[in-house]
């Protein structure tokens, strides 16, 4: 595949202000007419496996169900969307990726990570971002902020889990520092944007995008 595309994806425990950084980089993105999309979800499918993901009455689903639901999400949102936007040379931002399974499923729920990465393999067919925004945050910070919402059934997994998923996070920042940016997530919301905004234009000016 001619990748001419560029990807971007954004990361980060629960309540860590993905959404809200989401929104606030419109206004930079728009002039590149971007495709924005969320996961799990995006499409009609990907939607309806989001229900069952997130519903909290299916507590009775098992740890690698979860993870092969989250990746048939992502296989159709790659099919449908993500591979056909890059190869028309589209700017993707992406709420979640595949390091949301490696820090969630793998590190959250003690999934064995070759295991998911094998999975991701064959259901993205290799398409990593090109850049990672991950908003890093203490959970129990992460909690006060979203204290107003109900919480989903990943949400309801408590802190113990958010440490080790944010701890997930970071391994994965080490592990790729070339393409994943860790900003800290604790700053007022105009140096984080700021700071994401900085990160984007790096990269498109080192991919001399747009063309
Ligand atoms: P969502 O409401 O979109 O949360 P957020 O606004 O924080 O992104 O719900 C997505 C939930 O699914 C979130 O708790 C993270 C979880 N998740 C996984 O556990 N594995 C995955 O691969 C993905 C994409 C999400």
């Amino acid at each position: 595949m001619s990748r001419r595309g560029l990807f971007i994806s954004l990361e980060g425990i629960d309540g860590c202000g993905k959404s809200s950084l989401k929104m606030e980089l419109q206004e930079f993105l728009q002039p590149y007419l971007p495709v924005s999309i969320r996961e799990p979800g995006s499409t009609v499918i990907s939607e309806q496996i989001r229900q069952l993901l997130l519903d909290c009455r299916n507590d009775t689903i098992g740890d690698r169900t979860e993870a092969m639901l989250y990746a048939s999400a992502r296989c159709q949102l790659v099919d449908e969307i993500i591979r056909p936007a890059l190869e028309a040379g589209r700017l993707i931002v992406a709420d979640r990726y595949i390091d949301s399974t490696i820090a969630y499923q793998g590190y959250g729920r003690g999934i064995q990570l070759d295991f998911l990465y094998n999975l991701n393999q064959l259901c993205t067919g290799g398409i990593e971002p090109d850049l990672t925004l991950l908003l890093d945050l203490d959970p129990r910070t992460a909690l006060v902020r979203r204290a107003d919402g109900r919480p989903d059934r990943l949400e309801q997994e408590g802190l113990q889990f958010q440490t080790r998923v944010r701890e997930g996070y970071l391994q994965i920042a080490r592990t790729n520092p070339a393409r994943v940016k860790v900003i800290d997530a604790s700053q007022p919301q105009s140096l984080v944007k700021g700071r994401a905004i900085e990160y984007i234009k790096e990269l498109m000016q080192e991919r001399s995008w747009p063309e």
